[in-house]
């Protein structure tokens, strides 16, 4: 699969990236790691690898951290192999219960961010992350906090780049001016049915502007900047590709209709299709995969085959902002 370099960094990671949040057996305390969760995780790593993919998108927190152990357990079996994927992680929001008795909160202190990345060392079996990234911003946060934790985590060899997730412009610029490194990456929602960003893009001085806030000037900045644009949920949970459309608007279903067309008439699977929409995007938006199924993971490489036409790219557009353009 293509790869491409992550400006700031030496890392070349495939166009797409594979999202592990579903590994682990879910979000519910107390689950035991059984063979099948594990058989789930070798599989899935298995199946990434076979498809050219070499990115991995962690959390401390998917399935409580299991998601990360079950994912170190497979990788153990492979002990080559560590350096030939790049492994990013995220903090900043800690559970209830961790430490015991308390609530879940976001959590950008150093205490947090450093305790943190240890327990994700320690579950993932590898002794550095090649990206940290701050999970979701935490309102009391302090830049000079944040520094001081990075400093001492690539002074002691644990993360190699650090990165965020959920900023807009200003969170990242106020961050940065604490840093001596470049950010290089911000994981951001966004999708065909989540397109905020392209709405943002279009809507400046326009009347008819209707996207949520924040979005301003995101793209632009990170494209000025080199920071690499990440896309969660790139497939809005299974919506355009034979999920549950039942409560989402008529937008929605009819979005999925063209998608679904679109994608006959190449004789394509509909993922193909809705993540080839991102992928044309010029900012090099890295789509990070959220099934932990092998056949949908080939469905989704095949996004690879697929160059929408421009034509073909604002019709998607249209059909899922519901209205005509501006
Ligand atoms: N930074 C953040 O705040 C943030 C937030 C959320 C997620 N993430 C990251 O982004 C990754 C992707 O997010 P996501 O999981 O929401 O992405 P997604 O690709 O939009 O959705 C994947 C989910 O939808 C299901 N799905 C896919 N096709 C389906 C279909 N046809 N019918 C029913 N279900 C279907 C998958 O189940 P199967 O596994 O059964 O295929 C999986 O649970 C995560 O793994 C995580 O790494 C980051």
């Amino acid at each position: 699969m293509e790869k491409h370099p992550i400006p700031h960094t030496d890392l070349s990671v495939s166009r797409l990236c594979a999202g592990c949040m579903g590994l682990g057996g879910g979000w519910e305390a107390g689950v035991e790691l059984t063979p099948e969760l594990e058989k789930q995780a070798r599989e899935f790593l298995d199946a990434a690898l076979e498809l050219g993919i070499n990115f991995f998108d962690h959390a401390n927190l998917y399935a409580r951290g299991r998601a990360e152990a079950v994912f170190g357990r497979a990788l153990r079996g492979q002990p080559d192999l560590r350096a030939k994927i790049v492994l990013q992680s995220k903090c900043g929001i800690r559970w209830a219960d961790d430490p015991p008795g308390t609530p879940q909160r976001y959590d950008f202190s150093a205490e947090h961010i450093l305790a943190s990345v240890d327990g994700t060392l320690r579950r993932l079996g590898t002794e550095y992350l090649d990206i940290l990234l701050l999970h979701r911003p935490d309102a009391l946060w302090q830049g000079e906090e944040i520094a001081r934790a990075f400093d001492s985590l690539k002074q002691a060899g644990k993360v190699r780049y650090f990165g965020v997730s959920n900023q807009n412009r200003f969170q990242m610029e106020y961050l940065q001016s604490f840093l001596k490194e470049p950010l290089v990456a911000n994981q951001l929602q966004m999708s065909l049915l989540y397109h905020g960003f392209a709405e943002a893009g279009i809507s400046f001085n326009q009347d008819s502007a209707g996207y949520p806030d924040g979005w301003e000037g995101v793209l632009e900045y990170c494209r000025l900047k080199g920071v690499d644009l990440q896309a969660w949920s790139p497939l809005d949970r299974g919506a355009l590709t034979g999920g549950d459309l039942r409560k989402r608007p008529e937008s929605a279903r009819k979005t999925a209709a063209l998608v679904k067309n679109l994608a006959q008439a190449r004789g394509l699977p509909a993922e193909a299709v809705a993540l080839a929409w991102l992928l044309k995007h010029p900012a090099g938006i890295v789509p990070v995969l959220g099934t932990t199924r092998p056949d949908r993971l080939r469905a989704c490489v095949r996004a690879l085959e697929v160059n929408l036409s421009r034509e073909e790219w604002y019709s998607l557009f249209e059909a899922a902002r519901g209205r005509a353009m501006p």
